[in-house]
């Protein structure tokens, strides 16, 4: 524990550990109910919540949420929170959204799952090739599941087993991109439980905007696909530098390599991501989370040329089991809701909006952190922003990877929560949605000018 200003971030260290003890009472005081339910939940659930995540949020005990609706959260104890964490981007179109609401409720006395195809089928594959520019889609209940089939559909169409990532991504719980570098060296992530395999045997990892290591690592002619957020988002916002793509993109091809890009945090860019707004022209994209409005399910595209790899491939292997898809895969309930999330909720105006709103949110950071002297730098994309503790935005993992507090993270976002203001657990990510208002940003911007009051030294040069 630290006992002085801190040199890097700028917080009063003692300040601050006041400030949460406070806090923690404080949340322990007005969430009654949450309290009585947790205590319940620890009976029977594994660490007393449904996914052990949940306890990431660092409250003393879990809120427990009554119902949510566009941009707010309300909880069991009647607050009535502004999400800008929306589920973690599920629900970056807002909660529940109506016509997803409506289209659920019109398939809810029609079934639900028959593993056949209904008439949303061909018009949700019809949007998703309009919007991406890519032909041939396929689906899966998850980002995370999503990745492991276009990996595994492109390991079989190129005949190469190597993955290539970069350094500090994060692309849901598919166990192949769990590879960190470690001084230089490709380490697997030491916090992995039940992980049995080798990781380093396949995966390749290298530094995000480092051309000269993505070339020697191409250069091996083995790498079947590069897996990559066109931004990182999940160590904090690391930005492409001017060039990189358009440079990684050649050497990719060059080397007979093929680039997925998982576009899961990134369509948060405009309706059809990051990828396409910038010239970046993958061989396979993936999106999940949003894409059916926060109900289960994910997309993935394919170019032509691979798809038809992908067929031959299916055709040749021997009959059984390909060990890509699910169950519930592209059921009736999810394909419905894909339909109404494609076509009426991600829509343009919809993203104007957001976009206005991220803008103004992302320069009333910038004012409260100037008028806290903090040397912390924001960053957007689209609909997301971010402010980390650093000067300047870091240009690779392992830059951002230094510059993550947990502790400083959590005592805000407990700061904030108290006062009406959810944001992302992890690292300090914030996402407007549609009904994201004028007045939700300013709420957030004073509360977080509360917090840093409290955090930072009582006179600047003390
Ligand atoms: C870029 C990216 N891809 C994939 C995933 C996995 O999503 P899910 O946990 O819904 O499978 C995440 C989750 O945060 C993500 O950030």
């Amino acid at each position: 524990m630290q006992n002085e200003t801190h040199p890097r971030t700028g917080v009063d260290w003692p300040r601050a550990q006041a400030f949460l003890a406070r806090e923690r009472a404080h949340y322990a005081a007005r969430n009654p109910q949450s309290a009585e339910l947790a205590a319940q939940a620890q009976q029977h659930l594994l660490f007393g919540v449904p996914l052990h995540w949940m306890n990431d949020w660092g409250t003393p005990f879990a809120l427990h949420v009554a119902h949510a609706s566009g941009a707010v959260v309300t909880d069991v104890d009647d607050h009535a929170l502004v999400d800008f964490c929306l589920g973690d981007t599920g629900a970056m179109f807002g909660h529940a959204p109506a016509p997803v609401a409506a289209a659920l409720v019109n398939q809810a006395t029609r079934g639900y799952t028959t593993m056949l195809a209904t008439a949303d089928a061909a018009a949700v594959g019809q949007a998703l090739s309009e919007r991406f520019g890519l032909p041939f889609w396929q689906f899966a209940m998850s980002a995370t599941d999503a990745n492991r089939y276009i990996v595994r559909w492109i390991r079989a169409a190129t005949g190469r087993k190597k993955l290539l990532v970069f350094n500090g991504c994060y692309h849901g719980t598919i166990e192949d991109v769990f590879v960190d570098l470690v001084n230089g060296q490709p380490v697997q992530r030491s916090s992995l439980l039940g992980q049995v395999h080798d990781l380093t045997e396949h995966t390749v990892v290298v530094e995000f905007n480092d051309l000269p290591a993505l070339e020697a690592a191409l250069q091996q002619g083995d790498v079947a696909c590069v897996l990559a957020e066109p931004v990182m988002t999940n160590i904090g916002m690391v930005l492409p530098e001017p060039g990189f793509w358009a440079a990684a993109q050649a050497l990719i091809q060059q080397h007979g390599a093929l680039l997925v890009m998982d576009e899961t945090h990134t369509i948060s860019t405009g309706p059809s991501g990051y990828a396409r707004a910038h010239g970046i022209e993958a061989d396979a994209l993936v999106l999940g989370k949003p894409v059916g409005g926060g109900v289960p399910c994910a997309v993935y595209g394919m170019s032509a040329s691979l798809a038809q790899r992908a067929m031959q491939a299916k055709q040749t292997a021997p009959p059984g089991h390909s060990g890509i898809g699910t169950t519930l895969t592209g059921n009736m309930l999810a394909m419905a809701a894909m339909r109404a999330a494609l076509t009426e909720v991600m829509t343009p105006s919809a993203y104007t909006h957001m976009l206005t709103q991220a803008q103004a949110l992302a320069s009333g950071l910038q004012s409260v952190l100037k008028k806290h002297r903090l040397p912390w730098c924001v960053t957007q994309v689209g609909a997301r922003t971010e402010f980390q503790f650093c000067a300047t935005p870091p240009t690779n993992g392992s830059e951002a990877d230094r510059v993550l507090d947990g502790e400083l993270e959590h005592l805000i976002h407990l700061g904030l929560l108290n006062r009406g203001i959810l944001i992302t657990p992890f690292h300090n990510m914030m996402l407007v949605c549609p009904q994201t208002t004028p007045a939700h940003v300013a709420q957030l911007l004073d509360a977080l000018d509360a917090v840093l009051g409290e955090i930072t030294a009582l006179s600047p040069s003390a």
